[in-house]
């Protein structure tokens, strides 16, 4: 299973945009690996991008709702702590050998990193849209055509 960008996912930042790409990229290798039974090792560094990535990531997204006082800012960033919270617990148990914690994590990477894109980043987007136009974030809109 790959998770395959296409531009019904854009939210109309070029940036964002570009570390949502690179987020999907780096999930597809662990996913890979994790089909390919990859040594424990070899996950973990392919985990530990992925987290490194994320976490400036959602610094980015984060500094963008404190300026501009993002209504909904309090709900995204528990999002954010909340898969960063499930994630520890899993990597614990997969470093634990727990039956069952390397498929559970690897899901996680895949329904999280596709559906959070969906629903708090574009509410997010759709909302900048709307109220600061000249703020960066910007372009098409939900169900726009791409062009
Ligand atoms: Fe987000
Ligand atoms: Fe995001």
């Amino acid at each position: 299973m790959a998770l395959v960008w296409d531009d019904s996912l854009s939210i109309g930042d070029g940036e964002i945009d570009h570390d949502h790409k690179i987020l999907l990229e780096l999930a597809n290798r662990i996913l890979s690996a994790a089909q390919l039974n990859a040594e424990k090792e070899a996950l973990a560094i392919l985990i530990g991008e992925y987290i490194d990535y994320t976490a400036i990531h959602f610094s980015h997204e984060e500094c963008l709702m404190m300026r501009l006082d993002y209504p909904n800012k309090d709900e995204h960033i528990a999002a954010h702590s909340a898969f960063f919270e499930r994630l520890c617990i899993l990597i614990s148990a997969f470093k634990r050998n727990e039956v069952g914690a390397r498929n559970k994590m690897t899901a996680l990477f895949a329904t999280y990193t596709f559906n959070h894109i969906v629903t708090f980043d574009r509410d997010l987007a759709d909302w900048c849209h709307q109220h600061h136009p000249h703020e960066g974030i910007g372009g098409r809109r939900k169900g726009d055509a791409v062009g």
